[in-house]
């Protein structure tokens, strides 16, 4: 089978942005995302061992995690990017790695991080299958019709028959699934993989977790070599697995790998370091380069000469002593160099960037140069928010990055009413990172936050507390909805008039309807159907 992506019709890139792969990880927690990000991030010769990334014992996150907050509760609140070299068959890519909360809480952020790959990494655990986060994520990825490579893991333990996870995924998923590597006894008796993709064996080494798999060139599944390296009884089975498989399953179509309605599956166990390199180059063959971006008036192309970007996300404090915010940029085109000055379309002024970041694995770097595909990080005093649009000059916005209707609203209010200012202050910060929605109410004192889940209230309230030293008191709110209010000017201001008790204005200022109960919405749409009430706004 071959071993290119599919050609498309488009022009060539230059062979600095060809060379750039963008794209997440997704998974159910536990199915092994920061194993294999660490795996990926040793073979990519980022770090000397994987055990720096995650010392021991310790809680599971990698140094993608800044803030404290996620080292007190293990989880991984923030979305981050690390970039890393991988020498592949023929050509050595730059993987840019953007990490993905996995709590299902931060599913918002999440689709905003999904926002700025060009591909996802599905992993799944053998002996679970797909899980609800997995699929979750797995439908925001179908909504950009992403590309997904899958990788199953955890095949040292016992897992499911083969054919039944294939099946599972293609049922509860909706795409087809072709084996690029098929597993050669399960558990204990797990010895490693038959690549189908090069017609070669993949043995596993299960002595030394962070070496690479041996490989033995044969010539098909009949090659007399095979039986030195496979018991009789596996070999029989992986030889009628495998004739089953080929008559049974799609052959690899590159094509529709881009496309997003097949993935190439490999099987593996990241804590082994098996198959992991094997990903990696599937990565390098078949997820695609960096991909136009939708953008108003035009949409922009990775190879145009100038530089533009978008910002996907803000992280505010990820340092507590200096208070500076981090836009995360993916850059859309071009070749961006330190110094440069970008035009910030929306706030119409010039940015010169001069201390950009790159995040090369466990540290921040300054970045001297990028290309499009990458991300860098752009430390700024609040300038800078999602959805925002970098260019040359030109005056073009990038498009398709939304904003959720928050599904939880408390009030907010300071434990000392002195204090009432510097809270404003900081839920606003906080709004523009996008950790929260945070509207003010056209009548009476306090703000209303909402949120997408319950633990984002729990992780606002102590970034609050640990960032800015303010008690915060977050009680229940009489709204249990809100929405945008879009429509002509004159009637949505007189609506706003006659509904002041329902009306607050969210963080960049637009109207917001809050409300008790949905058939409260119902009525407004149908006694007012010159107003709309969206639960979604395009950030700009
Ligand atoms: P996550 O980020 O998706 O939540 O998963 P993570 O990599 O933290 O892995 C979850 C658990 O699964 C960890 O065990 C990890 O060691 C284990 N694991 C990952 N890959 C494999 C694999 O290929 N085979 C096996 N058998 N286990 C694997 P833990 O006991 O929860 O943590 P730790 O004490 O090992 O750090």
């Amino acid at each position: 089978m071959s071993q290119t992506a599919a050609p498309t019709n488009r022009p060539a890139l230059p062979l600095e942005i060809a060379r750039r792969r963008t794209f997440a990880i997704i998974s159910h927690p536990d199915a092994g995302k920061t194993t294999l990000t660490e795996k990926f991030l040793l073979f990519g010769g980022a770090i000397q061992m994987a055990g720096q990334v995650r010392a021991k014992g310790e809680a599971r996150r990698t140094r993608s995690d800044f803030m404290q907050m996620e080292k007190d509760r293990g989880i991984s609140v923030s979305a981050s990017a690390m970039s890393f070299d991988f020498k592949g068959a023929g050509n050595t890519f730059r993987f840019n790695l953007v990490d993905t909360p996995g709590h299902s809480d931060f599913s918002e952020d999440t689709y905003r991080t999904l926002t700025a790959v060009d591909a996802a990494v599905m992993v799944i655990d053998g002996a679970k299958g797909v899980e609800s986060q997995t699929q979750k994520l797995f439908e925001v990825c179908r909504l950009r019709d992403l590309p997904i490579l899958t990788f199953c893991n955890k095949m040292d333990r016992e897992s499911r028959d083969t054919f039944e996870i294939i099946d599972e995924i293609q049922e509860n998923l909706a795409i087809d699934v072709t084996p690029a590597s098929w597993p050669i006894g399960v558990g204990r008796d797990f010895l490693g993989c038959y690549d189908l993709l090069h017609d070669r064996l993949e043995l596993m080494d299960r002595a030394d977790r962070n070496r690479v798999a041996e490989t033995v060139r044969i010539a098909g599944l009949d090659d007399p070599k095979m039986e030195q390296h496979v018991p009789p009884a596996l070999l029989e089975k992986l030889r009628e697995e495998v004739e089953m498989a080929r008559e049974l399953l799609p052959p690899l179509d590159p094509a529709r790998v881009l496309e997003g309605t097949m993935t190439p599956i490999w099987f593996g166990s990241a804590i082994n370091s098996f198959g992991v390199k094997e990903l990696m180059e599937g990565i390098g063959a078949y997820a695609p380069e960096p991909q136009p971006q939708s953008a108003e008036p035009r949409q922009i192309a990775p190879e145009e000469e100038t530089v533009a970007g978008f910002v996907f996300k803000v992280q505010a404090n990820m340092d507590p002593k200096h208070r500076d915010r981090v836009a995360f940029v993916r850059l859309a085109s071009g070749h961006f160099e330190r110094g440069m000055k970008l035009t910030h379309v929306r706030a119409k002024k010039q940015l010169a960037v001069t201390n950009p970041v790159l995040f090369l694995a466990a540290d921040r770097e300054l970045a001297e140069e990028a290309w499009a595909g990458d991300i860098i990080g752009i430390p700024n005093h609040g300038q800078l928010r999602i959805g925002d649009t970098l260019t040359e000059g030109e005056a073009i916005r990038v498009t398709g990055i939304p904003s959720f209707a928050p599904e939880l609203l408390q009030t907010a209010r300071a434990g000392d009413p002195m204090k009432a200012k510097h809270l404003e202050k900081a839920l606003m910060q906080f709004a523009e990172e996008g950790a929260a929605k945070v509207f003010k109410p056209a009548i009476g004192s306090g703000f209303v936050v909402g949120v997408v889940g319950q633990l984002q209230f729990e992780v606002l309230a102590s970034r609050i507390e640990l960032e800015y030293g303010l008690p915060v008191r977050l009680e229940p709110s009489q709204f249990k909805s809100a929405r945008w209010v879009a429509g002509p000017k004159d009637k949505v201001e007189a609506f706003a008039a006659a509904n002041k008790q329902h009306i607050a204005h969210d963080n960049d200022g637009d109207l917001v309807y809050l409300t008790r109960l949905q058939w409260d919405i119902d009525r407004i749409e149908r006694d007012h159907p010159e107003i709309r009430l969206t639960a979604t706004k395009e950030m700009m």
